[in-house]
């Protein structure tokens, strides 16, 4: 069972040709509003890919807060476990350019009411893979993942958006799944030394923390470092529409796999593969692939 402890937020997406300079205004003819926040595009991934999940975080009681809560529970998701805060849903305003590139401002609201009390020891086991990321309170992830490591679950935490993080904090994670600019926070969170390569640094990550480090790198696929091994992925041939929750694709995607019982390389295939179909439509869980189309595609990474 994938148990997503994370953020649910209502996506406004502003498609632009180019981003604003500051000060300066321009004109779009319509905003969408979409499902996202990166516990809930998670949970999403890797309901789509054929997981189990459970999501726990926290709403408003507002109109948007239907917004993600609907999404999920139309793929299954067991949203029994999403509370009712007094804050506003979380909400991000998402400036997405010519390229798929975007811009991305998130108004927390609810996501920092998320407490670890809202997981009861019965709902973690053995067979419980823990998916986190940052966009909720960093101390609460951190408790629970001592009481998950303590009943013997497995652990992914995606640190997104990068912060500090301490050494003990992360080697209690088992896959710590961060992109290029997350990788540079947490090696020099960790080591005093600068320019490192990619692949150096998610060895050295990997061996500090004694997990397993996946460094993505959109395009150019991801590096893993697993127990002093070091394996390279490319990412699919694809012209981005929007790469939105690309990375929240990868972890989902990478979650359901490795719960279905897929060793770590032949899940981070599949997550890449996903990936890069997630980026083929506007908003972060629009084009997420179900495990049918990711097979298809998965020998081309
Ligand atoms: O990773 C993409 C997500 O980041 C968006 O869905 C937005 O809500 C922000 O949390």
């Amino acid at each position: 069972m994938i148990l997503v402890f994370g953020s649910l937020n209502a996506d406004f997406f502003l498609p632009v040709q180019a981003f604003p300079l500051p000060g300066e205004t321009i004109l779009t003819p319509q905003a969408f509003i979409k499902a996202g926040g990166k516990g809930a595009n998670q949970a999403a991934a890797a309901a789509k890919a054929g997981g189990l999940v459970k999501m726990i975080g926290a709403v408003g009681m507002d109109e948007v807060a239907k917004v993600p809560v609907t999404a999920l529970k139309a793929l299954g998701v067991d949203c029994s476990g999403i509370q009712t805060s007094a804050l506003a849903t979380g909400m991000a305003m998402i400036m997405v350019d010519a390229n798929g590139e975007n811009s991305i401002v998130v108004a927390s609201g609810a996501n920092m009411a998320v407490s670890a009390q809202a997981v009861n020891d019965a709902m973690i086991g053995e067979d419980t893979l823990l998916v986190m990321q940052m966009e909720v309170p960093a101390e609460e992830n951190f408790k629970l993942l001592k009481r998950a490591k303590a009943k013997g679950a497995r652990s992914i935490l995606n640190l997104a958006p990068a912060g500090p993080v301490a050494a003990e904090d992360l080697a209690l994670t088992d896959y710590l799944i961060l992109n290029e600019i997350e990788a540079d926070t947490v090696y020099s969170s960790l080591f005093e030394k600068t320019f490192l390569g990619t692949e150096e640094k998610a060895l050295a990550i990997s061996e500090k923390t004694g997990g397993v480090c996946l460094i993505t790198l959109g395009a150019r696929g991801a590096v893993i470092a697993e127990k002093g091994r070091l394996s390279r992925i490319s990412s699919l041939a694809i012209e981005p529409v929007d790469t939105t929750g690309a990375g929240d694709a990868f972890v989902g995607i990478f979650a359901a796999m490795l719960d279905s019982g897929a060793d770590t390389l032949q899940a981070a295939k599949y997550a890449c593969a996903g990936a890069g179909l997630a980026c083929l439509k506007m908003g972060a869980q629009e084009a997420l692939p179900s495990l049918k189309e990711i097979e298809a595609h998965a020998e081309e990474i």
